[in-house]
């Protein structure tokens, strides 16, 4: 049976209504993931869970194993990912606190490993990116949103940075004129690693902070954590909805 699973962000290191059935090490080619996987039951329907920072939160994104955490997944027989993301606002709409489903990415990562296909052993692999998000998956999270009403950000282009730290002023403009909407640091390599392993992806962007040089002054710690605290609820009352739906009439 294909699985779903929840790889949950900066603010989401568990699911509190998650019936936990067992912790499962996983060991990959190329290295461990971030944590055990917690597998369970969440709304009647098995999932995996994993927490991407770590369950201590001690994994900073530049950091994380993206390729042993998305093999891991997949090698348990995940076909389908909602990611949890915590982003800064760029642009009017993108409120603290508010959910945002993206569709489309820019990467301005570096020095990440971003492929399964290093080595070349299997071929020259250039795998389609042009829809990075799983559009069926992106419609079943605007579907469930219809009935939970969270007002959710139904598209943006997320800027995936470096990190760790923040961004300055100008690179937020800069990311605007891009055609940026929201900036994280966990976007990339993920979602083309779960694109590699043929993985139906898609992210709940949860925004933590008014981007750089957008809010008033500079970004706290303080600000994030609230933010986030009402955010992740939020998130999770969303997947709570959209996982029984996933389950009744999974991504083909
Ligand atoms: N920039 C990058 N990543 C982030 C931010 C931000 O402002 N907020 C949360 N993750």
């Amino acid at each position: 049976m294909d699985k779903i699973a929840i790889i949950g962000g900066t603010g989401m290191t568990s699911l509190r209504n998650l019936e936990i059935i067992r912790r499962e090490m996983v060991q990959t080619p190329f290295g461990e993931p971030s944590g055990p996987l917690t597998h369970g039951v969440l709304c009647d329907v098995e999932v995996v869970f994993l927490a991407r920072h770590g369950y201590g939160h001690t994994i900073p994104p530049h950091r994380v194993n993206y390729r042993a955490n998305i093999w891991a997944l997949h090698q348990v027989g995940v076909r389908t990912l909602i990611a949890v993301n915590a982003v800064g606002g760029i642009t009017d709409s993108m409120t603290p606190a508010r959910l945002v489903i993206p569709d489309q990415i820019i990467d301005y990562t570096w020095g990440r490993d971003n492929t399964f296909f290093e080595d070349g052993k299997s071929g020259v692999v250039h795998i389609d990116f042009t829809t990075p998000y799983c559009e069926q998956l992106r419609q079943v999270l605007l579907a469930a949103d219809a009935s939970v009403g969270l007002d959710l950000v139904p598209a943006a282009t997320y800027a995936a940075t470096q990190g760790p730290r923040l961004e300055s002023a100008a690179e937020i403009d800069r990311l605007e004129r891009d055609g940026c909407q929201v900036v994280g640091m966990t976007g990339m390599p993920e979602a083309a690693l779960a694109r590699e392993l043929e993985i139906c992806y898609a992210s709940i962007a949860v925004v933590a902070n008014w981007a750089a040089g957008r809010g008033e002054g500079a970004i706290t710690m303080e600000d994030i954590e609230q933010n986030l605290a009402e955010g992740m609820q939020n998130a999770r009352v969303l997947l709570e909805q959209a996982i029984p739906m996933l389950h009744a009439a999974p991504p083909a």
